[in-house]
C-alpha cells in the first residue's frame, strides 16, 4: 500500500504548460478518481506517477520517498490502459504469468499467484483459453489480472472501462469497487465521466485546464460544488445556471431539485414556463422549460406534463446556489447570499 503526493508539479510538453503548480495527496489504500474533460491533463498525471514521463519541475512522492530519479519498473505501480494489450496468441494463464516469468519468479511461486489471482477476478475456469474466445469484460480482467501479479502497491487506471459497451461498464464498476475492498490498494482511476468518478470513487480529484478544481467525496462534490465547472460537471442533466440579474452573479439550481406544477405552490423562486421538450426514461422524466430566453431542465419521478403545456418551475430557498464572477460559489455564510436568494424572489 502506498500515498502518492504531488508537490508543486509542472509539466510542459515542448513550451505548452499541461500542469502548472499541482499539490495532491492521494491517500493510501483509498479509490481515488480523476475526473475531467477531455485534454485536461489526466493521463499526464499517471503517467507521471509511473514515471513513463516524468515531471518538468516539482517533485512526486510515493510513500513519502521522492520517486523522482525511480525508474518505472521500481515504483511499485501497475498501470492499466483502456486499450489493454493482451497478447493474441497466449492463453489466459500465460498473459497472466507473463510479468512473472521476465521476473524470474519460480514456477511454485508463478502457478500459486496465477491461481489466487484468476480466483480473485473470476478467471479460474477460462486460464487455458486465447483471449479470442473470451468476452469483453473478461480480457479486462486479464489485464487487471495481468497487472494484480506485480503485486503493486499502487494500482494506475487510465479510462480501463471506456472501450466497453453501456451494461458491461456498469457491471466492471461494480467489480471494479469489489476488487478495491479485496485488495485494499491505493488505486488511482482516470476519468472523463462523472457518472464513474460519482459510482466508483472514495474521493473525486475534478480537474480542468490542468488545474483541480475540487477534491472531494462523491456527496461532497454533488452538494457543495466549488464553483461553476464543478456544478455543470457533475450531476446529469447538469445544473441548471443563469443570470441572476444582478452584476455578473448566477444563480443555479439541480434538475431534481425543482418542483413542476399547474399552479403556484410558494416556494422561493417560480417561474412560469412552458415544456418545450419530454423525456420519458422510466423511472424519472426530464423536462425542458421554457421561460423567456432560458430554458432548465427539470426532473421529475411522476410523468404528469406534456409538450406545450404551461407550468410552474418552483424551488426552494435551500435548493438554490450562486456564483460570483470568478466562477466559485458563494456560500450561505458569505454576507452577499441573503441579498441574492432575495433578487431571485418573484
Ligand atoms: N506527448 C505529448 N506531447 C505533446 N502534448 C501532449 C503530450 N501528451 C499530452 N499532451 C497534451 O497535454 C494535454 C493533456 O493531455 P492528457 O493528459 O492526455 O489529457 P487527458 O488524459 O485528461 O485527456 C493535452 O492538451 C495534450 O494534447
Ligand atoms: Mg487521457
Amino acid at each position: 500500500m502506498a500515498s502518492i503526493e504531488f508537490m508543486k508539479v509542472s509539466k510542459s510538453f515542448d513550451k505548452h504548460a499541461v500542469i502548472k503548480d499541482l499539490d495532491l495527496k492521494i491517500e493510501d489504500g483509498k479509490f481515488t478518481v480523476l475526473v475531467g474533460p477531455s485534454g485536461c491533463g489526466k493521463t499526464t498525471l499517471l503517467r507521471m506517477i509511473a514515471g513513463i514521463d516524468p515531471q518538468t519541475s516539482g517533485s512526486v512522492l510515493i510513500d513519502g520517498k521522492d520517486v523522482t530519479k525511480i525508474p518505472p519498473g521500481q515504483r511499485g505501480v501497475a498501470m492499466v490502459f483502456q486499450n489493454y494489450a493482451i497478447y493474441p496468441t497466449m492463453s489466459v494463464r500465460e498473459n497472466i504469468e507473463f510479468g512473472l516469468k521476465n521476473n524470474n519468479v519460480p514456477k511454485d511461486e508463478r502457478t500459486r499467484l496465477v491461481e489466487s489471482i484468476s480466483a480473485t477476478v473470476g478467471l479460474v475456469d477460462y486460464l487455458d483459453r486465447k483471449p479470442s474466445t473470451l468476452s469483453g469484460g473478461q480480457r479486462q480482467r486479464v489485464a487487471l489480472a495481468r497487472a494484480m501479479v506485480k503485486q503493486p502497491s499502487v494500482f494506475l487506471m487510465d479510462e480501463p472501462l471506456s472501450n466497453l459497451d453501456a451494461k458491461l461498464r456498469v457491471q466492471m464498476r461494480i467489480e471494479l469497487i469489489e476488487l478495491h475492498k479485496k485488495l485494499g490498494t491505493t488505486f488511482v482511476y482516470v476519468t472523463h465521466d462523472q457518472v464513474e468518478a460519482m459510482s466508483m470513487a472514495d474521493t473525486i480529484v475534478l480537474m480542468n485546464k490542468g488545474l483541480i478544481q475540487q477534491e472531494a467525496p462523491p456527496d461532497i462534490m454533488y452538494r457543495k460544488p466549488n464553483n461553476k465547472f464543478a456544478a455543470e460537471f457533475i450531476g446529469v442533466p447538469p445544473m441548471n445556471i443563469d443570470d441572476l440579474g444582478v452584476g455578473k452573479i448566477k444563480f443555479g439550481f439541480r434538475p431534481e431539485s425543482a418542483v413542476l406544477s399547474k399552479n403556484p405552490g410558494g416556494l422561493h423562486f417560480s417561474i412560469h414556463g412552458v415544456i418545450a421538450t419530454r423525456e420519458m426514461l422510466g423511472s424519472e422524466t426530464v423536462y425542458q422549460v421554457k421561460y423567456k430566453n432560458s430554458s432548465y431542465m427539470i426532473k421529475c419521478i411522476e410523468d404528469h406534463f406534456s409538450v406545450d403545456q404551461e407550468v410552474y418551475v418552483e424551488v426552494a430557498a435551500n435548493k438554490l446556489f450562486f456564483f460570483g464572477e470568478d466562477g466559485s460559489r458563494i456560500g450561505d455564510e458569505d454576507g452577499c447570499f441573503k441579498d441574492y436568494l432575495e433578487a431571485l424572489k418573484g
